[in-house]
């Protein structure tokens, strides 16, 4: 394994381990430490996931059973920024397919795709949590509420002027 967390992930990690302690196991950090560590080396590739499981002193299994459960988290390249566009029952019902058919079209990529420029990855998401606001997508931790197709290149212009970081979580 080559890859190492710089000092200050490692600071944040052992302050997070130190803080949930009591729990008797380092399992409440896995979330944190695979956003510092898909931070850290843009996606999480098998090493980085063994870096988190090494870590934190657990299994690779349980490491890598949480990354791939979660879609916020990226096992491949991508660009530095992501559109997660929504598209479940209540933005399908609202015209999320043709916000995300404009996200297609203005990014010239195809949903999974990303820009050649590697800035913008789009993505298809599961609800993000904001139904009374369909349709929407988030960017990092940046919510776009109420999107019409009419608004994506206003977003994506936006967006390449202002990239929103992926990783504000930590
Ligand atoms: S269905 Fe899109 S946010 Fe819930």
């Amino acid at each position: 394994m080559s890859l190492e967390f710089s000092p200050d992930a490692q600071k944040k990690i052992a302050a997070l381990c130190e803080r949930y302690l009591v729990s008797g196991t380092k399992k409440p950090v896995v979330m944190a430490a695979l956003h510092l560590a898909q931070k850290e080396f843009g996606h999480l590739s098998e090493d980085a996931l063994r870096l988190v499981a090494t870590t934190l002193d657990l299994p690779y299994a349980h490491v890598y059973g949480v990354a791939t459960f979660y879609t916020m988290y990226r096992l491949e390249p991508s660009g530095k920024t992501t559109i997660r566009m929504c598209t479940n029952i209540s933005c399908m019902m609202r015209g999320g397919y043709e916000v995300l058919a404009a996200f297609e079209q203005k990014l010239g990529v195809k949903k999974g795709g990303t820009t050649s420029n590697k800035q913008l990855t789009l993505v298809e998401e599961e609800c993000i949590a904001a139904c009374a606001n369909a349709p929407c997508a988030v960017v990092g931790t940046k919510y776009f509420l109420d999107i019409t197709p009419e608004q994506v290149g206003k977003i994506v212009a936006d967006l390449e002027a202002h990239p929103s970081p992926e990783s504000e979580v930590v």
